[in-house]
């Protein structure tokens, strides 16, 4: 008989979840990649982390491959508070913790804030692998629905404002993703993130704002919620996955020195020193900023050549948000279900995430998917567009 495995009580609550990455359909040959959000290939700086490479190598030998590391970790988290601080958020060395991607820091927070006592807010829909994680630690959440304005303040504080009067528990964090949602691609505006931190006062939860996508907007770059935080009471994450690359697997989290201390304290997978100082030596080789731009003008250009398949080939009851930035626009495809639709999708020849893995509630999603114009080439945008419009089409014309 097999030894029956001893899981702890708080992992047995998670397994009552759908198991994690199950929007991760595995892909035809030769189909067309709207599902991820991946950087574009041509736009992942391989040439120049290589030389990055040589040059640490060259220099410190074995000191990178060491358990100690190079005197390139700390300054890695130099550049990191000088960039913070050129966006007006000022932390000491003690409020900052360098992370195994922004996704290690979520895990993080959660891990040492919250209980299945504690009730989550977030976005409707939000970010589905903050969900899956969130998940694994609570069954409590509050969801509050999303617009092209980003996160409803206003319906956020009646929902407070009831919970209060009923002496229902209140939230203890809400993970936010302000600047180019995923999946919905919109932004905040300034009114609602001042808004949102005063409700964050006056109801004493915490917010946890997600910036993956912060640096890529197409005009300019709103200004952080963390920037306006005069408490403390806001945990900023951060990732260089989408502006350099996500296998280096380096992100980082800003906030009360007492919760970083703590999450260091977590943390038991070291500094990774081999992709920290990597990531120095190429940030220290580059002009960041001229990147930035770089990258936020290519995929402004990606996301226009979406916009305008999107009008050519799909019926005038498919409607959509238009995105400032990021990597993602959010299509409403009205009466019809979009899991159904996926395989049809990947039998043409392209692929997108079906609605439902971004909310609490999967129903809510059944008419919507999300589109990534990241990764492929604009000529596959272009194709692949045309191939969703033919399969949206085709499946309407069944109704
Ligand atoms: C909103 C958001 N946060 C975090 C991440 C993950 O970032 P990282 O690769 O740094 O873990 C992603 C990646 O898709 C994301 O969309």
């Amino acid at each position: 008989m097999k030894a029956e495995i001893p899981f702890s009580k708080d992992i047995n609550l998670a397994f009552k979840n759908d198991p994690p990455g199950q929007w991760l359909s595995v892909l035809p040959k030769g189909c067309i990649r709207l599902s991820s959000g991946y950087p574009e290939p041509a736009l992942v700086p391989s040439e120049e982390l290589k030389s990055a490479v040589v040059h640490l190598l060259d220099k410190e030998k074995d000191l990178p491959l060491q358990y100690i590391g190079s005197p390139k970790i700390p300054e890695l988290k130099e550049i990191i508070r000088k960039r913070l601080a050129a966006r007006d958020v000022r932390v000491s060395d003690e409020e900052l913790l360098v992370t195994s991607g922004a996704c290690q820091a979520i895990d993080l927070v959660a891990r040492v804030l919250l209980d299945d006592e504690a009730l989550v807010a977030l976005e409707s829909p939000t970010y589905m692998e903050a969900l899956e994680v969130f998940r694994n630690y609570t069954e409590r959440f509050m969801d509050v629905p999303v617009d092209e304005k980003g996160l409803q303040t206003e319906v956020f504080e009646e929902m407070l404002k009831g919970r209060k009067e009923q002496g229902l528990p209140l939230p203890r964090i809400l993970y936010v993703i302000p600047t180019s949602q995923n999946p919905t691609g919109t932004t905040m505006s300034q009114e609602r993130r001042e808004h949102v931190l005063a409700l964050a006062e006056e109801y004493g939860f915490f917010i946890l704002e997600d910036d993956a996508y912060g640096e890529l907007g197409f005009e300019n770059n709103p200004r952080l919620i963390k920037s306006l935080d005069k408490q403390n009471r806001v945990l900023h994450i951060g990732s260089f996955s989408k502006v350099v690359a996500p296998g280096m697997r380096i992100g980082w989290v800003a906030g009360a020195e007492e919760l970083i201390t703590t999450l260091n304290w977590f943390k038991k997978d070291l500094h990774h020193p081999f992709s920290q100082s990597t990531m120095a030596a190429f940030l220290e080789s580059i002009d960041f900023d001229g990147r930035l731009k770089l990258l936020s003008a290519a995929y402004r250009s990606k996301c226009a050549v979406m916009i305008k398949a999107l009008e050519e080939f799909l019926p005038p009851s498919v409607s959509w948000y238009t995105p400032e930035g990021g990597y993602f626009v959010w299509v409403k495809v009205a009466g019809i279900d979009t899991v159904e639709l996926l395989p049809k999708a990947l039998a043409a020849g392209v692929s997108f995430v079906p609605g439902k893995y971004f909310f609490l509630n999967p129903e809510e999603g059944t008419e919507f998917l999300r589109l990534s114009f990241s990764y492929a080439g604009e000529e596959e945008i272009i194709q692949g567009i045309r191939l969703l419009g033919e399969v949206v089409q085709n499946t309407m014309a069944l109704k």
